[in-house]
């Protein structure tokens, strides 16, 4: 399997971007309003890890960027590692985050990691970003593979009923696709967190009331809102 196009991608949109959020966030927004769509993120996080402690837990944040949630874990006292394709990624994560335990350039489908290793795999807008059937298998299996028994692994998706190919980068796999696969690899569904109502979904509105939009995701917490979201976050355990 070629991997040279989407490591090329990647390596060009952060060499170009440099080392701020929109070198991983939404090329559309700004830094700031990247900046505001990301503190939704951190807000699901807090809530998983209210129940969930990440300190002194061994975290592989898979696919890493430029280190954002690498950060978010370190701040938390986890034993933080990062794994990135991209070589500049990598090295803006190491500028970015303190007191990383190790990292590495490799694709998500090969890692070098030890079986039963980690306590918690994150892996935030990377796995659509996967647009090999095969390469997408062997990166979940590899998550398996790598977390302990009882670890977890969060992820963002969209879980569609069906598959979209919008963007050559960008394959969104159907809810039944990945329920199918966790399934086959004994991983159990915990919960989901929805993401985007109208943050970053409604992209005039975001641009002019980012904070307004970021305000409204709490608006999540009704039942009756949920079908409108645009994403979730979805914890999942070994
Ligand atoms: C949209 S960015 C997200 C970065 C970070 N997770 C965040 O949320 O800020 C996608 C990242 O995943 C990396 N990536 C994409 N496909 C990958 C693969 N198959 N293996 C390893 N890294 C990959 C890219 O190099 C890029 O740094």
């Amino acid at each position: 399997m070629n991997n040279k196009p989407f490591i090329r991608y990647w390596e060009n949109r952060i060499a170009n971007a440099g080392n701020n959020i929109r070198a991983v966030g939404h090329k559309g927004f700004t830094n700031e309003e990247n900046e505001i769509i990301y503190k939704a993120k951190f807000n699901i996080l807090n809530k998983i890890f209210e129940k969930i402690k990440i300190k002194n837990k061994k975290v592989l944040d898979a696919g890493c960027g430029i280190g954002i949630f690498a950060k978010y874990y370190s701040d938390g006292g986890a034993k933080v590692y990062v794994t990135d394709a991209s070589l500049t990624a990598i090295k803006l994560t190491k500028k970015n985050v303190p007191n990383l335990i190790r990292y590495n350039v490799s694709p998500l489908s090969k890692l070098v990691y030890k079986d039963n290793f980690f306590d918690i795999v994150h892996c935030f807008d990377v796995l659509y970003h996967i647009t090999d059937e095969k390469t997408w298998e062997l990166t979940l299996n590899e998550f398996s593979r790598i977390l302990k028994k009882g670890g977890y692994l969060v992820i963002t998706e969209f879980w569609k009923n069906n598959s979209e190919r919008p963007k050559e980068h960008v394959k969104i796999r159907s809810e039944l696709e990945y329920k199918k696969i966790f399934s086959d690899l004994k991983l159990k569904i915990i919960s989901e967190y929805e993401l985007y109502l109208f943050l970053q979904k409604n992209y005039f509105l975001t641009k002019l009331f980012p904070k307004f939009c970021l305000k409204l995701e709490s608006l999540f917490k009704y039942p009756f809102f949920k079908r409108f979201s645009g994403a979730k976050v979805i914890l999942i355990k070994k």
